[in-house]
């Protein structure tokens, strides 16, 4: 999953030939999963068509304050554009709409919109060698840097004039990574690590059955999407689930046993900053699995369990800087007791559920949690869905990071 699935994204386009690239920039734009709404210049109609633009982007395209076409007409309304929008990239964009854009002037739908934009704008610029180099256009460029505007500078190669030189527009697929990149870099987990740990372990009985739990895995899967989309590099260790991820930045690294996590877990902890541990662990395991299928001779079964390696401690055993959190599921002397395993698992941060919540814990789609602080503070949330407590848990993850 791109950075860019989910956002609004308003692609304004101005009269340059490099606007027939812009078909293929909506298509990439959707197939990373984003809404896209088309704003046009009046004269950039004559280089590509609405129809095209609207049947890419699935939504009506603007050019004009009202459609002149209709007598009906309604309002176009160029804040509720603005405002619609996460980002707004003009692309191509021509020497003239730049200089508009950095003077002020809103004499079409499009400079208008910019002017009521609150998110952050990009610009593509596509000219004349001889117009990019001139001195009243890089006016243009520093003063919508200056406006905190991103530039995704135009590249090399033969111009539509015939001459040879810098004014081409980037190529879409560069726009789009220049934006997915940029995004990015602006998200506060960009370039950390994060080790998570999800689901239930199924012990092996014999080749057919198992010891198992509960657990459905949403709560660590919710946790690894928040923190990916935070911009961190997510590797998430699961136990058998139905949850599914489709994120650029989570890696998924099925396991079975207690054993098969305690290994990869101890694979991944080692590079990275941040690791989360959320999967329920068999805390027994069959002494031994049986080869065979077990028959049923006897009226009883007697199974002979040893204990699994608890991967937790065993982390805060080798933890250098990492922030090492746990869970802890309680039923009675909660506080207490996960204070307890805080302390003896060498953790950071413990997040408490108890089952004498209701609506906490496994299965459900919501979680009540309190997450305690290793100097002993400790933060109660309300009943929330398990997407906003891992929103939560990442907040307070933020402040150990930049502490
Ligand atoms: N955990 C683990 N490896 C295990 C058992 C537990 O990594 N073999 C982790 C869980 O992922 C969770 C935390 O330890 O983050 C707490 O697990 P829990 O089962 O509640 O605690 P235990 O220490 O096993 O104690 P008890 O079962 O007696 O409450």
């Amino acid at each position: 999953m791109s950075v860019l699935s989910g956002k609004n994204i308003l692609l304004g386009i101005t009269a340059g030939i490099a606007a027939y690239k812009t078909a293929s920039l909506v298509r990439l734009f959707i197939k990373a999963g984003a809404h896209v709404k088309v704003l046009m210049t009046p004269a950039s109609k004559d280089f590509i068509t609405p129809l095209t633009l609207s049947t890419l982007s699935k939504n009506a395209v603007y050019s004009s304050f009202t459609n002149e076409e209709d007598e009906n007409a309604t309002w176009n309304n160029h804040v509720e554009l603005g405002l619609w929008a996460d980002l707004f990239l003009v692309a191509p964009a021509t020497a003239n709409t730049l200089s508009k854009m950095a003077n002020g002037t809103s004499d079409n739908l499009l400079l208008a919109t910019y002017l009521s934009a609150k998110c952050p704008v990009y610009f593509a610029p596509a000219m004349d060698l001889d117009m990019y180099k001139h001195e009243s256009t890089k006016n243009s460029f520093n003063t919508l840097e200056g406006y905190g505007n991103v530039m995704i500078p135009a590249t090399s190669g033969e111009l539509a004039s015939g001459l040879v030189g810098e004014g081409r527009m980037a190529e879409p697929e560069d726009i789009v990574s220049f934006i997915e990149s940029d995004i990015l870099n602006s998200l506060p987990l960009n370039k950390k690590k994060f080790l998570i740990t999800a689901g239930p372990t199924y012990e092996a009985l014999d080749p057919v059955r198992f010891i198992g739990n509960h657990s459905s895995g949403k709560m660590g899967f919710e946790i690894a999407k928040a923190a990916a989309n935070l911009g961190a590099k997510v590797f998430l260790v699961t136990g058998p689930t139905h949850q599914v991820i489709e994120h650029s930045l989570v890696e998924v690294i099925p396991v079975t046993s207690a054993d098969e996590m305690y290994v990869e877990a101890h694979k991944y902890f080692n590079d990275v900053d941040v690791a989360i541990l959320s999967a329920a662990v068999a805390d027994y395991k069959p002494k031994k699995a049986s080869e065979k299928k077990i028959k049923k001779k006897d009226s009883t079964l007697l199974l002979e369990l040893e204990k699994t390696k608890d991967i937790l401690a065993s982390l805060g055993e080798i933890k250098q800087n990492q922030v090492l959190v746990g869970f802890a599921l309680e039923t009675n002397n909660e506080l207490e007791n996960a204070k307890g395993k805080l302390k003896k698992k060498n953790l950071d941060l413990i997040v408490l559920n108890s089952l004498q919540d209701k609506g906490a814990g496994f299965g459900g789609s919501t979680n009540k949690v309190t997450i305690i602080n290793k100097d002993g503070s400790l933060n109660e949330y309300e009943l929330k869905s398990k997407t906003e407590v891992a929103q939560d848990l990442l907040n307070e993850i933020l402040t150990h990071i930049n502490a």
